[in-house]
């Protein structure tokens, strides 16, 4: 049996409490410190804390004891029998965290969007390649089995050349839930587009590599107070590909969640939809693959097993995503951002190398 890896997480909201399970379920590391600003929720009263996916019940407390509690990221961060740190805290706070936290020589999981622009990807990466400790991004999308397969299937080859694709994310409304309502403060989070939308705008990169340009439409300033709420982009790769993806989160509150997208190939269609998971060839035949990765029950799972995996074997963790293409979606996502503001056409200005 390999050694746990020693875990501080800071921020017990909706994404702490939720990596705080997996870790406890996936029995490949031990959690040595929580931080948050609120006590409550390092206390283990986790009754204040809303998503918008998955059915949690925090109505009993959470068992604490054995687990250090700050209330200072920084605390946490300077504890030397930590070794890896697991920030969920809101996006604007993730560099100042990541960056301390790899400067002190630990291992970092930062949930994503990895910062609140291009510039603290960019500040974070060159941290985590200085330190020469692991480092990645809560891109949970790309680890979710029904979008693993359809990565593996459209990459082996079998269904020929992309025709057109169309990626969907919509989430209830979550004003009024998280911390300080900080997710509607377009300033702290990116709004839909950066928060919900990057997932698309991501895999559009994983799957197609990268778009020469976007155009991009937007609903601004419903839900969030200056931000895009909803958002429809065209991806042009200059190959007669259609690419497209579309974001929100200003439907109601009682709205369900869904994520779904379509890929039609030469050969044949990938669809995930409310129907479930399908791959229909062109000759007729109809598959509905069941995908599970080691039985594994979400993306997240998947996500940070394979990280905590990657501490325990002293490997990258860079199968799945690397710091090129952590900074390639923000690049894209901030011409998205230009093209609904500016109402036009923008190329992408990837300022970078993979
Ligand atoms: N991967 C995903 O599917 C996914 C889903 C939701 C959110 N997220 C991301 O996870 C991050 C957190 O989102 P959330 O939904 O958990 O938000 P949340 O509002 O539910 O939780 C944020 C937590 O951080 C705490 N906090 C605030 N400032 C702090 C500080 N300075 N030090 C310590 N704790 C502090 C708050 O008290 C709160 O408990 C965001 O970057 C968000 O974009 C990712």
């Amino acid at each position: 049996m390999e050694n746990k890896v020693k875990v501080g997480i800071i921020g017990l909201g909706f994404m702490g409490t939720t990596h705080f399970q997996i870790h406890r379920q996936l029995g490949k590391s031990e959690i040595l410190a929580v931080a948050d600003v609120d006590e409550r929720k390092t206390r283990g009263d986790w009754s204040s804390v809303v998503g918008n996916i998955g059915d949690m019940d925090y109505s009993k407390p959470v068992d604490m004891s054995g687990i250090k509690t700050y209330r200072d990221g920084f605390d946490l961060i300077a504890d030397p029998d930590i070794e890896m740190v697991d920030i969920c805290v809101p996006t604007y706070l993730h560099e100042k965290y990541a960056v301390a936290a790899l400067e002190a020589g630990k291992h970092v999981l930062c949930e994503k969007p990895v910062g609140r622009s291009f510039d603290e990807a960019k500040r974070i990466t060159e941290a985590a390649e200085k330190s020469g400790k692991f480092f990645s991004n809560g891109l949970c999308v790309r680890y979710w089995p029904e979008y693993r397969h359809a990565f593996e299937l459209y990459k082996s080859g079998k269904l020929g050349k992309v025709v057109s694709a169309a990626f969907k994310r919509v989430s209830p409304s979550i004003h009024g839930n998280a911390w300080e309502d900080w997710f509607m403060k377009n300033k702290l989070s990116g709004s839909a587009l950066l928060d919900l939308h990057l997932h698309d705008t991501d895999l559009v990169r994983y799957f197609f590599g990268r778009p020469r340009s976007v155009t991009s439409f937007g609903a601004q300033g419903f839900r969030s107070d200056e931000g895009i709420d909803h958002i429809f982009t065209n991806y042009n790769f200059g190959d007669g590909s259609l690419i497209m993806a579309e974001g929100g989160w200003d439907p109601a509150k009682a709205t369900p969640f869904e994520m779904s997208f379509q890929i039609v190939c030469e050969k044949g269609t990938i669809r995930l939809s409310e129907l479930g998971y399908r791959i229909i060839w062109e000759d007729g035949r109809v598959e509905e693959p069941k995908p599970a990765i080691n039985e594994l029950p979400t993306g997240w799972h998947v996500e940070i097993d394979y990280f905590l995996s990657s501490v325990q074997k002293g490997e990258k963790p860079e199968k799945y995503l690397t710091p090129g293409e952590i900074k390639d979606s923000m690049a894209i996502i901030e011409a998205e951002e230009r093209s609904v503001k500016e109402n036009r056409t923008v190329e992408v200005e990837y300022n970078g190398i993979l």
